[in-house]
This record gives C-alpha cells, structure tokens and sequence, in this order.
C-alpha cells in the first residue's frame, strides 16, 4: 500500500486536501510551500501554477501528477470528480480557502473531515533517509559553531553575530531552520529572545540556538558559551543545565512516555532550586518542521518510538540576569538514542 491510501485509510477518509507546508514537502519531496495536494483514492495530484511547474514535474512528477491550476477551481472539480463522501482538510488552510471548498461540500454532498494535520502522524517516525538528511542538517550546524566561536569578541552585537552564524550555514549550501536566537547577557532570560543592537560584554553568557535545513529536513542545537569572568553562581547554574541535558539525553529510549522524560530532569533541576526557572518543554520533535510530534512536555500522551527525532533542551533563566540552554538532538533507539549533537557542551570560556 502507497503512503497515499495509508494517509486515507489512517483518517478514514477518501479524499484529503493538503495545505499544511511540512505535509506537502512530506508528500512530494519538494519544499515549495506554493501548492496545494490533492489525494483522492485514484490519483494523487500536485497543484500549483508557472512559477514553479517546471521545478515540480522533475521532482515530484514520478509520484504526484503535476498540474498547473489552483484550489478552486481546479483542485474541488478534481475531488468532486472523483465522487468522495469524505473529504479530509488540515487546519493550515486559509478561511477563505475553506469558503469555497465548503460551498463545493455542499453542492456535491460530501463530507469535510478537519484534521490537525493530514500527515502529522506519518512524520512522528523518521525514515533512515529522513535521519540521513537531518544529520547531514546537524553536520553543518555543528561546523557552524566551530566557525562562529573565535568571531565572538567583547563588543560585538547579538545581531551582527546571528548574521555572521547565518551567512555560515547558507554559505553551506543549507537553509535556515529558522530565526536563529543570539542573546547576550540580561537578554538570555526570554528563552526566545529577539537579537537585538546589545553589544556584548565580558561576563556575559552568550546564548545561541539555531539550525540548518538541508533537503528539506530541519537540525536544531543550542549552545551557551561565556566571555571573560563569570560569577560563581552563573557556573553553578551552567553544570545544573549540563547535568540536566546529559541526563536527559540518558533518558531518551523507545517505550519512554514523553512526559516522565520532562519530570524526570523538572526533578533532577529541582534539587539545584532551579526548576522554577525552566519555563519551557524539555523537548520537541525535529524533521521537516523545526517542531513537530511528539513533545518533551507535561502534557504529552505520546511514547517515544524508534526513529523519532527529538531535542532535549534544559534551560534555566533568571530574569534581569541571564539564561542558560543547552539543547541537543536525538534518533530513539530501542534501548537508548544516538546523539547527532557534536559541538563541546561543556563550558566554553571565551
Ligand atoms: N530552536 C528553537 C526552539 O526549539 O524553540
Ligand atoms: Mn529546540
């Protein structure tokens, strides 16, 4: 059976409409977010226009049929010709989108079936290629920090160093995985900090997280380094961190719910005072979205699996003051997981 009637049988629908960006690049191999797919239980069909036709045919000819046309009308005529009952749509498709595929609903007596994501759940377990891709993704992200270290100097500015860090991973022939986060200093207390003109200083921790996207498929890596002196109680609250991401990736094994993993290092922080300053998810999910299932939290039901991509990203940060993450990347293994981070966690003195 093809991923296709796996997709439809899985939502027990016979038709879907794909709109979510990761989904599409999942299920055609092409990152290009200007499309839309269209699986009925005879064909699967890839609509976009001109623009990008040509680039479509030869990647994603072999799977999909390429067609130049647009969601309405082309796409509805394609699903009502195909005389669905049940039509699957994800909750990436825009409101006026949803107009009009409710306006065909009804003219053509089928059923819309929202779901979260169409292929969400087929993406939770990596493929060897999909692993392949993402450690290719971290590789880079892992040079990249070697580069980037002896660029960082007293007086330089968050954001004239996140674009040197970013000229470095596209100068790779990669993506961005997203928005990278420098932040120095007071700033490292919003765990997803905004780069902004402030210059750095001795003392500072100088927090960096950011990823490449290579064929399509995201890493992920958060470093925390210091320049110049730092107080004790700064130390103390780093090897609490790095304790915390080393036992969290000691946790990491297929059959684990995901949730005793966020509470086994909530705890481990804890017994340091410091477990009130970790605002966040130990983790998430990598692959084609830079967060996907399953999560590292409090409120996750799911069970690590075998090929699930996962961060384990501890952090600590204390308003006014500093913050500290260190975040690795994962592959779940039966009876453990394998590292993809490389770069030197330990305490890196500028
Ligand atoms: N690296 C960004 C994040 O995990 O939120
Ligand atoms: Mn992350």
């Amino acid at each position: 059976m093809g991923v296709f009637d796996v997709l439809l049988n899985a939502l027990d629908v016979d038709a879907a409409i794909v709109t979510d960006p990761a989904d599409m690049t999942y299920l055609s191999g092409y990152d290009n977010a200007d499309c839309v797919i269209v699986v009925t239980r005879d064909r699967a069909a890839y609509f976009t226009d001109a623009r990008y036709t040509e680039e479509a045919a030869r990647i994603v000819g072999e799977k999909l049929k390429v067609v130049d046309g647009r969601l309405a009308p082309d796409a509805l005529q394609a699903i009502a010709a195909s005389g669905a009952k049940r039509v699957a749509f994800d909750s990436r498709l825009d409101f006026a989108s949803y107009r009009l595929i409710a306006a065909c609903a009804s003219e053509n007596a089928f059923e819309l079936v929202p779901c979260d994501g169409v292929a969400a759940k087929l993406r939770i377990v990596k493929s060897r290629a999909e692993i392949d891709a993402i450690e290719r993704a971290q590789e880079i992200t892992d040079k990249v920090f070697e580069e980037i270290l002896p660029l960082i100097r007293e007086g330089i500015a968050e954001y004239e160093l996140a674009a040197k860090l970013e000229y470095a991973i596209l100068s790779k022939g990669a993506k961005l995985a997203f928005d990278s986060i420098v932040a120095f200093g007071e700033n490292g207390s919003s765990p997803h900090a905004h780069r902004s003109d402030r210059r750095l200083k001795r003392g500072d921790f100088v927090t960096m997280d950011f990823g490449a996207k290579w064929q399509g498929y995201c890493s992920d890596m958060t470093r925390t380094v210091a320049l110049g002196e730092i107080t004790d109680m700064q130390r103390k609250a780093y090897q609490s961190v790095l304790a915390a991401n080393v036992e969290g990736v000691a946790a990491v094994k297929a059959g684990v719910a995901c949730r005793d993993v966020d509470a086994k290092i909530r705890k481990l922080l804890a017994k340091d005072g410091l477990d009130k300053f970790f605002v966040h998810s130990l983790g998430h999910g990598v692959g084609i979205d830079i967060h996907e299932l399953p999560n590292l939290s409090p409120r996750s039901e799911l069970t690590l699996q075998r090929g699930n991509v996962v961060t384990i990203e501890p952090g600590v940060y204390i308003e006014g003051s500093f913050g500290i993450r260190i975040e690795d990347m994962v592959v779940v293994e039966k009876g453990g997981c394998i590292d993809l981070t490389r770069s030197d966690k330990n305490l890196i003195i500028l």
